[in-house]
């Protein structure tokens, strides 16, 4: 019925029914297995929005499919398989000279029982039907394979509505010879990648592009083996070429066949038609072959849908691929070649939508078809193909259903508080003397057995890397202490280069802030390739990443439980960061033996870290009540023991209750986040080389004053755990009250008081003042802060 239909050769025809009943299952089994119907988004990339994302993929509606002449029970059987098996109903229109075996799948459909209206096939002409079609408000896709001409106006008619559409356009795709192909399979590549099916193919090869070193030779060939094919009738056995599939594709054929004559091209085989005996009067067309045919001739440019191949000429693989690309249309196209490498990579720079190299006309029903430029829109077969007969549900699932919980909603709110609670703090703590012994077995419990020790050079000069060594015995497999304060980007990649040299498979940071960041940055990058750069986001890794130990040696940043590592980009001069669960230390020991030799100086700088996170922790935006807990105590530990590490470092209970004190503020922000102190002290710390923990002490009661009024409640209860009597004070006076504490402890431990001593020039304030208020950690203070000139007033307070 189908060679009956429209012309196709038996030898071809024969197999359509086990292709299109296998195009179906495959399609059925891929909708039904392997296709991505859930899609679950781990990470949103929103930090402000804790939630489930995911993606549903949903049936389109009502499919209408357009098919042309050419293979109709293919193309009918695409159309179908597509809509039916990713759970829409179809409206087939067959071809108006090829309706026949659509309404033999109609009837099967029928009898297998398939409910009706899932498969309808509609038979009549184009024009009206198709109009009809393409306009009706209840269709929802139209799927459409055909002329380019066609293509566009059915776009038009969609337009009105809106449809989703997808097209299987014309094309004149170019066959490309090189040199060094195998001569006998380019040949009959070229001459099946066009006189196939009498050339009704809309992804034919009709222009073969052959390398000038072979084109004489290799055009005698073709022409030879032209001659060779059998054009007949198309149910006889021996039939290579059937007839065309109706007189006014004869005509277009005999059309175009003069105009290449005209244009100036060489003719060497065909051009006429062919009268089998018994068969005179047929549609039949001799396989035609021009040569010398340059490619801005209209027969090189313009779709012929016959069997008439044009044969171009060129010099060299980049001239192959200007032709190639030369031509409105991009459906498919071929290179023959003995180099796959060479044919490879001419194979991605052609603009089309199939290349086969050393081969043509193949299809595959998990591979996607479909044309770039006016070959089309969209693809066909495979997960690609079939993804266009869905539409895309994002679902949101707010993970705390509270009008304060959300963040982006109390832009609308004057109290902007978040008061629910999302809490996650993995880190193994080991804490007290002699803790330090439980490093093997540390390293032993996260499945390790090479670990890096990564420290500075001043640590190192205090011994501690040494005893740390002596600690991980045979488990040591280097040593990175080329870390500056504040280290940046280039050092993490230096680290990471040695950590990749080393075979290392965990990090073993002992230092400060400076090299416990370094080491969680190190982990990322050693995780997942690259350089530090690439690794600088928020809320971005899905799985726990290169086991790191943390064994922190100064009093307060509190970074061996955070999920935040602060890097200096040095080209940017700013802190950069990144934030996230995955990236918290697996382990920490906070054995005193390794603070006790820090000078007096820096256990009060680093311990004003410590409170200033506490104190920016509760009065956050998005504080909550365990952050909370943690902050206060992390006060009243500081307030009773920071004095005491001061005045004598040797005292090791001081130093203890002082580590786990940076531990509960670390674990606190972690969650809560910081807020404008930081922001100066990032600012400053950048810009004038100050430390971070000193310029935190000085900025940290201007700012707690500044907030007095927004964050009265929480900076009362700070007092409070700074030993303040609040029993007759408003909060408002508390609030106050908490701030001059911290200036008391301050003083206390000798902390300096002012930005003017640590050398920050009174000249650099307004800059930094502007700079201070683009670092992220203005989001969450308590009052919002928007005006710079408010930031240099405190500024000017702290200089
Ligand atoms: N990720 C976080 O959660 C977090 C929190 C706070 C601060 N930070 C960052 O940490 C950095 C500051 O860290 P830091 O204050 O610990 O300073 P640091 O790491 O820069 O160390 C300061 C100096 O102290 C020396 N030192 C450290 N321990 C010593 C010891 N026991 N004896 C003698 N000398 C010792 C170091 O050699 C270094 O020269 C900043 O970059 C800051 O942004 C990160």
């Amino acid at each position: 019925m189908e060679s009956m239909d429209s012309g196709q050769i038996i030898g071809l025809s024969k197999f359509w029914g086990m292709l299109a009943s296998g195009t179906l299952r495959n399609l059925g089994y891929y909708a039904a297995t392997e296709f991505p119907w859930e899609e679950e988004i781990p990470f949103s990339g929103n930090v402000f929005a804790p939630a489930r994302e995911y993606i549903r993929r949903e049936p389109i509606g009502v499919c209408v499919g357009i098919i042309p002449w050419n293979f109709p029970i293919s193309m009918a059987s695409w159309k179908i398989a597509h809509a039916i098996v990713m759970g829409n109903t179809v409206v087939l229109k067959p071809a108006s000279v090829t309706p026949l075996t659509a309404l033999i799948m109609a009837e099967a459909a029928q009898a297998a029982g398939i409910p009706h209206g899932v498969i309808n096939v509609l038979t009549g002409p184009g024009a009206e039907l198709g109009k009809t079609l393409c306009t009706h408000p209840d269709v929802d896709k139209i799927a459409f394979t055909g002329s380019t001409v066609v293509g566009a106006d059915i776009m038009r008619m969609a337009s009105d509505t809106v449809k989703k559409v997808t097209l299987e356009l014309g094309g004149k795709s170019a066959n490309i010879i090189l040199d060094d192909a195998d001569p006998d399979l380019a040949v009959e590549g070229a001459i099946f990648g066009t006189f196939f099916h009498q050339g009704q193919v809309c992804e034919s090869g009709t222009r073969v592009l052959v390398a000038g070193k072979i084109y004489d030779e290799f055009v005698e060939r073709m022409a030879k083996r032209a001659e060779e094919l059998r054009v007949g009738y198309q149910l006889l056995p021996g039939t290579h070429q059937g007839p065309l599939v109706s007189a006014g594709q004869l005509a277009t054929v005999e059309g175009y066949v003069r105009l290449g004559v005209d244009e100036g091209a060489e003719l060497v085989t065909g051009g006429t038609r062919v009268h089998p005996p018994g068969f005179e009067g047929g549609f039949y067309y001799a396989p035609t072959i021009f040569a010398n045919v340059r490619n801005d001739m209209r027969i090189a440019q313009e779709e012929i849908f016959g069997p008439v191949v044009c044969v171009e000429r060129f010099d060299s693989d980049e001239e192959a691929v200007t032709i190639a690309n030369d031509s409105m249309y991009g459906l498919a196209g071929g290179v023959f070649s003995n180099n796959y490498a060479r044919a490879e990579r001419i194979a991605r720079q052609v603009r089309t939508g199939t290349m086969w190299i050393n081969n043509f006309h193949i299809f595959a029903d998990f591979a996607p078809f479909g044309g770039y430029k006016q070959s089309g829109v969209g693809r066909e077969l495979g997960g690609v193909g079939l993804a266009e007969y869905t539409q895309v549900k994002r679902i949101h699932m707010n993970a705390a259903a509270s009008r304060t919980a959300n963040f982006t909603m109390n832009l609308f709110s004057d109290d902007p508080r978040v008061d629910t609670l999302q809490y996650k703090a993995p880190t193994n703590v080991l804490a007290g003397h002699g803790t330090l012994a439980g490093l093997p077995q540390a390293v032993v419990s996260l499945g390790c057995r090479r670990a890096m020790i990564l420290t500075d050079a001043g640590v190192r000069q205090a011994g501690l890397t040494q005893l740390v060594q002596n600690a991980l015995c045979d488990f040591c497999v280097g040593v990175f202490d080329d870390i500056p304060a504040d280290s940046d980007l280039a050092t993490v990649d230096a680290a990471t280069a040695k950590a990749r040299e080393l075979g290392a498979d965990c990090i073993v940071s002992v230092g400060g802030g400076s090299v416990i960041d370094t080491a969680k940055a190190v982990c990322v990058t050693l995780k997942n390739g690259g350089e530090a750069n690439d690794h600088i986001a928020l809320m971005r890794l899905t799985e726990p990443q290169t086991p790191h130990i943390a064994i922190p040696t100064t009093a307060g940043t509190g970074s061996e439980v955070t999920n935040v590592a602060v890097i200096h980009d040095a080209k940017m001069d700013r802190k950069v960061y990144i934030v996230d669960a995955n990236i918290i230390p697996n382990v920490a020991i906070l054995d005193p033996r390794l603070t006790i030799g820090l000078p007096a100086r820096l256990t009060a700088a680093t311990g004003m870290d410590a409170i200033t996170h506490a104190v920016e922790a509760l009065t956050s935006t998005l504080a909550q009540a365990v952050c909370d807990g943690q902050a206060l105590h992390a006060l009243r530990l500081m307030k009773e023991f920071l004095p005491r590490a001061v005045a004598n470092g040797e005292d090791e209970q001081a130093r203890v209750q002082v580590s786990v004190a940076a531990c509960m503020a670390g674990w606190a922000f972690s969650t809560a986040q910081v807020g404008l102190a930081h922001s100066m002290a990032h600012t400053i710390g950048t810009l004038h080389h100050a430390h971070h923990g000193t310029v935190c002490g000085i900025v940290l009661p201007k700012v707690m004053r500044f907030n007095a009024e927004h964050a009265a409640d929480k900076l009362a209860m700070a007092a409070q755990a700074l030993g303040v009597d609040t029993t007759d004070m408003t909060d408002h006076d508390a609030a106050l009250a908490a701030a001059d504490a911290v200036e008391a402890l301050m003083r206390e431990i000798k902390h300096p008081m002012t930005l003017r001593e640590l050398g920050v020039p009174e000249d650099a304030l307004e800059a930094a003042a502007l700079h201070a208020l683009a670092d992220t950690a203005t989001l969450f203070n308590a009052r919002p802060v928007y005006d710079p000139a408010e930031v240099l007033e405190l500024l000017r307070q702290a200089f």
